[in-house]
């Protein structure tokens, strides 16, 4: 039967890049990519940009994979923006369909290897199908406890900040939050990514250099990784290699590089402290 356990699938090579990349405990504890470049790739090679989709696809499995045997723990995927219904409708039901196949087919092994599925955009937009099996992946996996696996779907950051904005106006006018109670850790908390740490790591395929409405308040101190690969193309290898560029960075969060230098570093106990803390 075939190992369908992602542990167990790893070759040697595989297995010493991850040791390499989580010794030091530096890896990005999020992770979030802008999926790009698919009808690029489609196109260089004289293809419909539904080829383009579906090879994406397969970069998705090996990333969300990938990140799992890793040990990231969140994974945020910008997989649909609220723009993109603008596209020929041929095309937009070409990704919703691609949505729903890659839902049902991986549903299971998802489970399986622990990932929690998790979706992020306004989602009642989405087909009706493809929101069922959404529905019904994230609370068959909501309790397992390995990666966090976010899509975004019909999102957009301006959207999401604009309904916490209204979320935060119905409270205050219903008497339960005085707006001096609105610090900058309570407006997060309405936003969809409420439980998700901020991201570490931003990565962008394709080359373009824009955020694309993408997290905009989440990303405020994350590092930007942008490669010229299209995302058809953008395997393990490509990630590993984004790793390793963010391990080289020093993060300053405004400080300067002395500052950071002569700061104490965690302690084990606030290591796995932290790891228990989902907000940390
Ligand atoms: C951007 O490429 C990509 C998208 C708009 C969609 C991403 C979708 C997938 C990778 C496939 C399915 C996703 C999941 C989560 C199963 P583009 O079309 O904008 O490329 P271009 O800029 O070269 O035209």
């Amino acid at each position: 039967m075939m190992k369908r356990l992602w542990s167990e699938q790893q070759s040697q090579q595989d297995i010493e890049q991850c040791q390499e990349l989580t010794i030091g405990g530096r890896l990005p504890k999020h992770c979030a990519i802008i999926m790009d470049g698919n009808g690029r790739w489609a196109q260089e090679r004289s293809k419909q940009r539904a080829a383009g989709h579906e090879e994406g696809m397969e970069s998705v499995r090996d990333i969300v994979k990938a990140s799992s045997q890793l040990g990231v723990k969140y994974l945020t995927l910008y997989a649909f923006s609220m723009e993109n219904w603008k596209r020929p409708r041929q095309e937009v039901n070409v990704l919703m369909l691609l949505l729903e196949r890659y839902l049902r087919q991986e549903l299971q092994e998802l489970h399986e290897n622990g990932v929690r599925l998790n979706a992020i955009g306004k989602l009642n937009a989405l087909p009706k199908r493809v929101f069922n099996i959404l529905h019904e992946a994230m609370e068959k996996t909501k309790n397992n406890e390995g990666l966090v696996l976010t899509l975004a779907l019909s999102y957009s950051g301006r959207w999401d900040v604009n309904r916490a904005v209204q979320l935060i106006a119905h409270d205050v006018r219903r008497g339960k939050l005085s707006p001096e109670d609105i610090t900058e850790e309570r407006f997060a908390s309405y936003l969809q990514t409420s439980g998700l740490p901020d991201p570490d790591l931003v990565i962008r395929t394709s080359g373009e250099m824009r955020l694309s409405n993408f997290l905009l308040w989440e990303t405020a101190y994350s590092e930007i990784y942008i490669t010229e690969c299209m995302w058809p193309e953008f395997r393990r290898e490509q990630y590993f290699s984004a790793m390793r560029d963010y391990m080289s960075r020093e993060r300053r969060f405004g400080k300067t590089s002395a500052q950071v230098k002569t700061e104490p570093s965690k302690t084990v106990f606030q290591k796995v402290m932290d790891a228990f803390n989902p907000l940390s």
